[in-house]
Formats: C-alpha cells, structure tokens, sequence
C-alpha cells in the first residue's frame, strides 16, 4: 500500500453539503466502495494494526457491514452484524446510547464465543456513541474488543475523547 493509493481512496469519499438538513456535510463512500482499488487498499488500512490479532470483525449496521464483511473474507475471520434495534428475534445483547437529539439502540445474536477478540469496523466516527456502545455490546456478549477502527473520523464532534483509542484511515 502506498500513501498515493490511500489519496485516491480519500479522493472517493463524496461531499454533498446541506443533507440530511442545512449545515451538514454529508460524506458518501459510496464511490470508494465502488472501486476495487480504493475499497482493498481502505480495508487493508483498516486491519493493518490488528492484522493477525482478532477472530471475528464487528460490523455496525449499515455501512460498518460492507467493510466487515470484505475484511472477513480477506482476513480469514467471521462476521459479527451489529443491528439496529428491532431486526432480531432474539438478541443477545443490548444497548441505548444518546444521541445529539434522542437515543438509539443497538443489539447482536449471542454467536460470539466466550473471550473471543473482536475487531470492530465502521465508516464514520462522530460522537463516539455508536463504538462505545458496540463495545459494550461486545462486553455482555462474553468476548472481547481488541481494536476500534473507521474509515472516517470527522474532527471537532468528540468522538475520540468519547471512545478513546481508535484507529482511523482519514480524518476531515
Ligand atoms: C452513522 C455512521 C456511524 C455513526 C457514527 O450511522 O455510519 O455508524 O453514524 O456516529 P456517532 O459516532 O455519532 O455515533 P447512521 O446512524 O447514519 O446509520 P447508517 O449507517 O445506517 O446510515
């Protein structure tokens, strides 16, 4: 991998200012995913501090999914789908956290083994809320987190302080 590959991977990420309402700039991976060079060189970075390290990648719903499921099949290792609340018949785990307005909740199946290493993956870190309540999902589930990571930190919104260590790809 090379610093050139990961400049055009962040050359990827589209902006689309004002949505879902005005001040907000929306960042869309879609066009990242969509380009095998750019979609193998990002999940690459993603793993390559934990690479060998973990035996399942947890994958938060929506996009945390498509990265989770290409890191699993490249690395060898299972999938572990985060949900948003009210997908599963029978969670194993559960856990509300706070929003800038509201609250929402996140469950698992209860398929993790005891003290098994998990590494977490998703796109954007912002707050914080959702990795940290992925952890904790990971904690009641019996394994254990080895390693946070996102595509995406977006500065200046408190996540990092939120959840601590992170590793992320780029940061805006
Ligand atoms: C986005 C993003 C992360 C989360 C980050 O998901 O994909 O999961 O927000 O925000 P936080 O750090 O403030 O918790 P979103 O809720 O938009 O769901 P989606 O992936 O289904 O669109």
């Amino acid at each position: 991998m090379t610093h050139k590959d990961l400049a055009y991977a962040e050359s990827l990420i589209a902006e689309t200012p004002d949505y879902p309402e005005p001040g907000v700039l929306f960042r869309d991976i879609s066009p990242m995913l969509a380009d095998p060079a750019a979609l193998r060189e990002v999940c690459a970075a993603i793993v390559e501090p934990f690479k060998g390290q973990f035996d399942i990648v947890g994958g938060i719903e929506a996009r945390g999914f498509l990265l989770a499921g290409y890191i699993a099949a490249t690395e060898g290792v299972g999938m572990l789908p985060i949900r948003k609340a009210g997908k599963l018949p029978t969670p194993a785990a559960a856990v509300t956290y706070n929003l800038e307005y509201g609250s929402a909740t996140i469950e698992a199946p209860g398929v993790l083994k005891p003290g098994e290493r998990v590494l977490l993956v998703d796109d954007v870190l912002a707050t914080g809320g959702t990795i940290a309540a992925a952890r904790e999902i990971v904690s009641q589930l019996g394994a254990v987190t080895i390693g946070s990571a996102v595509i995406l930190e977006l500065l200046g919104l408190g996540g990092r302080e939120h959840v601590g260590d992170i590793h992320t790809v780029f940061t805006a």
